[in-house]
Formats: C-alpha cells, sequence, structure tokens
C-alpha cells in the first residue's frame, strides 16, 4: 500500500515492526518529541531502508569485516591497445565509423555520476561545482557540458545526458544547472536523478545512527547503486522512448574524460558487449587501482586491496607486470542490459564493501550533532564494476592517462596526488599533446613538462583532429597562460 494513504500512525507501527526484527528499534528513541513534521522526515528515511537486508548486512560487513576469497580460477583480462596493431587497424577503423553512426542515429547518451560526498576535496557544495579548468576555472559540470555540446555540434545529434545525484546533494545540483543556464544544454536534455541511500552504523555496536532525533544518519549507496537508480528513477525507460542503445558512463571528478569516445563506444556495440571499461596500465605494482581480471571466465574487476601481492606485483620474461590493466572508472553500458537484470527474476544485487567512516552523531547529553575525530562508522557500498561479471560480453579499451585521466579528488597540498594542481598540469600536458600535433611550438622545461598554462576548451576540440578547423598560433610563449 503506498504510503501517503497511510497515516502518521499507520506507518509508525509498521516501522516498529520492521525495526524491532532488525533489532533497530533505537532510531524511534526521539519520536515522541517529534512535530508530525519531523515524524513524516524520519519515517520517510525509515521506509527508504530494507532492513532484512540491514539484519544481513549488519552481521557479515559491520560487526564482522568479509574476507576476500581469492578465486579458485583468476587471471589478468586481455584488453584492447590504445595505438591498434596492424591487425587491428582496420577493425578499430570500423568501430570509430560505427561508433559515429550510432552517435549521429542519436543512439548515444551520456552518463555522470555525481552522488559522492567529496569529502576528501573539502569542497562545499556538489563536486560538479567546483572550478575545475586551468585558465577560465569553469565547473565541472561545465567541463562535461561543453564536451557534449561540441560532439551534438560535430556529429549533427542530440546526446541526452542523465545525471546521477544523492538526496544530499540533489536539490544543489538542480539549482546550480539552473543558475548556469544548463550550461548552454537543453534542459529537456538533461535528467538529474538521485541515487539510493544506506544508513550508517555504529561500528561496534552494528546499531543504525541517528544524526538528530529526526535524521538517520545515512550515505549514499555507492556508484553501484546508478544500476538500479537508472532504471526506478525512470531514465531507462526514457532512453528507451528516446531510442538511446547506449550510455557512456564517466565520474564527476575527471574533467579529461571523453563523455563520449566514438572508438570505446564502436569497439564495445560491435562486439555485441553489454557493459565495457577503458583501463589504464599501472604505473607500478601496487598502485591503488582496482585491476581487471577474468575470473572463472567472467570479466571482474579486483580492487588492489584485495588482489594478491604475489599477483599485483607477477612481471612476465620482459619484466611487464602481468595485472596491469588498471580501472579508471570509464565504461559503455547496453540499456538493454540495465534493464535486463533490473528486471530478471530474483533481480539482482551487487554486493556491498565496508568503508570505515567519521559520520557526524547525535549527542543526547548536549543536545548537539558532533562530529567525531576518528572513525565511529560504518558506510557500506557498492561497486558499479561488480556489475561486469554479469555481462555476456565485455571489451576492455586501454587508454593512457595523459589523453583522459587527471581526477580532482584531493585539496591542495605539498605533495598531494589527484589534486587541483596535477588535474591543472594534467590539462596543459594533453592540450600541449594535442597541439603538438598540430605543429604549434611547445615551450618546455629542462625536465620536459609543458612552460607555459595551456587551456583547451572542450567547445573548441573534443579530439585533436578537431583542431584542423581552428586558428591557432604557431608558438607558445614560454612562461604564458594560453586559453584556446
Ligand atoms: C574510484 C574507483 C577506482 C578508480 C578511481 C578513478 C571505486 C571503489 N574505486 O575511486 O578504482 O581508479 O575511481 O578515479 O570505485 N559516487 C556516486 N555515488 C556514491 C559514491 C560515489 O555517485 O555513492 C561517484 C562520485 O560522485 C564520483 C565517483 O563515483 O564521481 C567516484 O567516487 P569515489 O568514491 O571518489 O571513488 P574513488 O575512491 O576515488
Amino acid at each position: 500500500m503506498a504510503t501517503q494513504t497511510l497515516t502518521i500512525e499507520q506507518r509508525l507501527e509498521n516501522a516498529k515492526a520492521a525495526l524491532t526484527k532488525a533489532d533497530q528499534s533505537q532510531v524511534l528513541k526521539f519520536i515522541d518529541e517529534l512535530t508530525d513534521e519531523q515524524k513524516d522526515q524520519l519515517l520517510g528515511q525509515i521506509e527508504s531502508v530494507d532492513w532484512v537486508e540491514v539484519t544481513r548486512l549488519v552481521q557479515s560487513h559491520v560487526l564482522n569485516t568479509p574476507e576476500f576469497k581469492k578465486p579458485d580460477s583468476i587471471e589478468p583480462a586481455p584488453y584492447l591497445p590504445r595505438i591498434p596493431t596492424k591487425d587491428l587497424a582496420d577493425q578499430y577503423k570500423q568501430a570509430k565509423k560505427h561508433g559515429e553512426k550510432l552517435l549521429r542515429d542519436g543512439k548515444v547518451a551520456a552518463f555522470t555520476v555525481a552522488g559522492g560526498q567529496g569529502t576528501r576535496l573539502g569542497w562545499n557544495g556538489p563536486k560538479g561545482s567546483y572550478p575545475a579548468t586551468a585558465i577560465r576555472k569553469i565547473p565541472l559540470f561545465c567541463c562535461f557540458a561543453e564536451f557534449i555540446r561540441k560532439a551534438e555540434q560535430k556529429f549533427n545529434t542530440t546526446i541526452p545526458w542523465y545525471i546521477m545525484t544523492s538526496p544530499i546533494n540533489d536539490a544543489a545540483t538542480r539549482a546550480f544547472f539552473e543558475e548556469h543556464g544548463n550550461f548552454g544544454l537543453r534542459p529537456d536534455n538533461i535528467m538529474i536523478f538521485p541515487q539510493g541511500m544506506m544508513p550508517a552504523f555504529d561500528a561496534k555496536t552494528g546499531k543504525a545512527l541517528l544524526e538528530s532525533p529526526d535524521t538517520l544518519a545515512m550515505a549514499p549507496n555507492g556508484h553501484g547503486g546508478s544500476i538500479k537508480a537508472l532504471y526506478t528513477s525512470g531514465a531507462v525507460a526514457d532512453m528507451k522512448e528516446r531510442g538511446i542503445e547506449q550510455l557512456s558512463y564517466v565520474q564527476v571528478d575527471n574533467p579529461l574524460v571523453k563523455v563520449i569516445d566514438p572508438l570505446f563506444i564502436g569497439l564495445h556495440a560491435q562486439a555485441n558487449a553489454e557493459m565495457s571499461s577503458k583501463a589504464l596500465p599501472k604505473a607500478y605494482a601496487k598502485e591503488k587501482v582496482g585491476v581487471f581480471c577474468k575470473v572463472d571466465g567472467k570479466t571482474t574487476v579486483i580492487e588492489y586491496t584485495n588482489l594478491p601481492d604475489e599477483l599485483a606485483e607477477k612481471v612476465d620474461d620482459k619484466g611487464e607486470l602481468v595485472y596491469k590493466g588498471g580501472s579508471i572508472a570509464i565504461h559503455v553500458i547496453a540499456t538493454d542490459f540495465i534493464e535486463r537484470i533490473n528486471t530478471q527474476e530474483g533481480g539482482f544485487a551487487l554486493p556491498y564493501n565496508r568503508a570505515d567512516k567519521k559520520v557526524a552523531v547525535w549527542d543526547e547529553a548536549n543536545n548537539v550533532t558532533i562530529k567525531p575525530e576518528v572513525a565511529n562508522a560504518v558506510k557500506l557500498e557498492t561497486f558499479v564494476f561488480d556489475a561486469l561479471p554479469m555481462c555476456s560480453e565485455s571489451v576492455i579499451l586501454e587508454t593512457d592517462r595523459i589523453e583522459e585521466f587527471s581526477p580532482i579528488k584531493n585539496a591542495d597540498e605539498e605533495g598531494a596526488l589527484d589534486c587541483p594542481a596535477t588535474c591543472k598540469q594534467g590539462q596543459t600536458e594533453r592540450a600541449a599533446r594535442w597541439l603538438q600535433t598540430a605543429g604549434v611550438i611547445i615551450p618546455r622545461k629542462e625536465d620536459g613538462t609543458v612552460d607555459a598554462v595551456i587551456e583547451l576548451s572542450h567547445i573548441k576540440a573534443i579530439d585533436p583532429e578537431d583542431l584542423k578547423d581552428l586558428d591557432l598560433p604557431t608558438e607558445i610563449d614560454a612562461g604564458t597562460e594560453v586559453l584556446i
């Protein structure tokens, strides 16, 4: 029965029953002190949680830490090289053409997961509102919008953009888009929807925590939540209506990512793959990225924390890492795949992962919410790459760091990686690489890095081939800032 038709009292009775069974009645501790509006809010949160699943997860993931069981059959997953070998050249040519045709025919959409909390960056607002580019300082969302606008113009098409937020940043994200006139895109081609949430649990007792008397401490359920949220939000139905066959999945934190890559889309579609991925060769054995493996013949990402050292460090005759393909969270997903696993009998479930975090909790004695100094809670998240083993077919394509990976994850500080400063360098390096191929002379320091700051707008170029239509300088002067 829909909750709207129930009275607050009836909803409270239902909540009590579910919570008693789950041994989580403490979340109703202050219920008698709440106004009807506050009760409605707390009950709404309680009703959004699957307390039967919670009971199981508290045992397996909160009170205990699940152990990774090394699979019996494991080998590295092969991936297609970034630059095609002679025998692959024709296949790549055809695939790129096919990807471009899918774009022209309006069968491709962009998808950005932006539901994370971005705590490491310390930015007060949705991560997508972070000023990311080297010179203009345009926000991450604007980088993606410019990419989409250029691709729409280049392929004379419409590319709908789906964006997953969380209930925590959904309103702020919508407001940001509105404030910025949807970054020049048509609002009816943008669909913003929130992902699901999971309660945070006290690490010692396994009890769900209250942030305040009328609010459960909850966190987004991981980017794996996108596979369900795409379906339940109506995004998949919208895609079907528009004839969208492929979804290009990117994370909100990487302004260099190719939001739409015809070659990757084409390789995936021509292989009839359900979900495909880009891989970045690991820089060193223990780099903190998930690794593409074949487990019992199925493409699988094993998190670096779980990959046994002897595999992570294993080298071949030439001294090359055997388990080399790192996952950087770039995928193409077939609309049919999302529909298939959401509608299959028995549904589908991605495994949960435990993360120990500092979670603000209600301090009853002092009537205040307190932020702890050390991790006090367990959050549970699913990962989108755990859908890979459910695919009938899956393609992995190599990319490289300069071309498309310079995420903004951490705040700037001495020695920090994946931060605004390294991203600014990354943007400059890629722009320089592209400009150099177009004949522009680039000033370089002794260590080989570019001696300038260059921002190449996506509105101008989303691929080096786009530079041929531009009026470019013959040379960039050392020490200057250049916006193209
Ligand atoms: C992730 C990957 C890592 C990869 C790296 C590349 C995992 C476990 N790790 O790491 O293998 O090398 O990206 O940059 O995925 N998000 C949501 N909802 C959530 C949680 C996250 O939408 O509930 C989104 C974020 O907004 C962001 C992306 O997912 O766009 C990545 O989240 P984050 O937690 O920062 O991943 P990393 O730990 O950096």
